[in-house]
């Protein structure tokens, strides 16, 4: 199959263009490296260095015909979102508009985006379900919240496909450390140069940690179901704080850990735990990388960089 990714150079879209690739696909990688890395770009993949709110991405899907697209490119940061809403809204909500319009231009038969756990805002109610309605505490989970949205009148109104996968807080080899799930990357590159970590407010805060080929999963297996469309979260469904996750740093690095504890972080959600029922009874979506494992895998990778 034809596929574009934009943010194929990213944490996420960098392992699913893997997938995609070694599945026998072919694949654009549209990304403008302003997190993303060349390096993670698959050697297989077409790769264009552009931004998703240029125009010209119409002419690109016009030369590439892509069946399918994975919008992964984002401003992913929370901060940022706070320090410079414009650009948070500018990119993830006008370049999603600039893809999906090309999209429906050249006729893409299935478009799936990445939604956030961040939409549900500080709900109480665990876990959080696709049906609950959330208020967003950042702007980066009010636009996300948005685009959601956006997928919905699209698909109403010009019937281009669109699914929409609420992930929980992903974490990985390749991983930076500004985004979502960016604790532990930066826990891990914080072992390693023997820093203190800096945990906000007293770490008794929780959060649905899930490994990235997981999400790589679901969204591989979604392109199986052209039937399905709306918002599905993708999860673990259990819910771990900061503090037991340093504990299981110090079990795996087995390194004297220091932890420094600083005031809660505005914007951030105190606890959070998605179902992923819908996902599961839909598309037979189940986390198989539990967090010990996953956790040596990233911790073993970020040695080796
Ligand atoms: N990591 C998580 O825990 C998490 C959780 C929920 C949702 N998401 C979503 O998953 C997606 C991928 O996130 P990630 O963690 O891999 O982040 P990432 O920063 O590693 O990847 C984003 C990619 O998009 C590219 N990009 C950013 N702005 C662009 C622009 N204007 N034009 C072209 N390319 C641009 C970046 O260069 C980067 O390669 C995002 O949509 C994010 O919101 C991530």
């Amino acid at each position: 199959m034809r596929i574009c990714v934009t943010g194929g150079a990213g944490f996420i879209g960098s392992h699913l263009v893997d997938r995609l690739i070694a599945l026998g696909h072919t694949v654009l990688v549209i990304d403008n490296l302003s997190t993303g890395m060349r390096e993670f770009i698959n050697k297989e993949a077409q790769f264009l260095e552009m931004d998703i709110r240029d125009k010209a991405i119409l002419s690109v899907f016009e030369d590439f015909k892509p069946q399918v697209v994975f919008h992964e490119a984002a401003q992913t940061m929370v901060p940022v979102s706070m320090e410079d809403p414009r650009y948070d809204c500018d990119v993830n909500l006008l370049g999603l508009i600039n893809v999906l319009d090309a999209s429906r231009a050249v006729g893409v038969e299935q478009f799936v985006m990445p939604s956030t756990a961040a939409v549900y805002g500080d709900l109480e109610t665990l876990p959080l379900t696709e049906t609950m309605s959330g208020v967003p505490t950042s702007f980066y989970g009010l636009t996300k919240l948005t685009t959601e949205g956006y997928l919905r009148i699209y698909e109403q109104a010009f019937g281009l496909k669109t699914v929409c996968f609420r992930y929980a807080n992903v974490y990985g080899p390749r991983q930076g450390d500004g985004g979502e799930g960016g604790v532990i990357s930066i826990f891990n590159k914080a072992i390693k140069e023997g820093k203190v970590l800096n945990v906000f407010g007293d770490g008794e805060q929780t959060r649905d940690f899930i490994y990235v080929d997981d999400i790589v999963a679901a969204n591989v297996a979604i392109m199986d179901h052209r039937e399905l469309t709306g918002v599905f979260n993708i999860s673990t469904n259990t819910q771990i704080s900061i503090n037991e996750l340093i504990r299981h740093f110090r079990n795996i690095s087995n390194v004297e850990i220091t932890v420094n504890h600083g005031p809660h972080r505005i914007g951030d959600i105190r606890h959070s735990r998605l179902s992923n029922e819908k996902a599961k009874v839909s598309f037979g979506f189940e986390s198989q990388v539990g967090l010990e494992e996953g956790l040596k895998r990233t911790f073993q990778y970020f040695e080796t960089i």
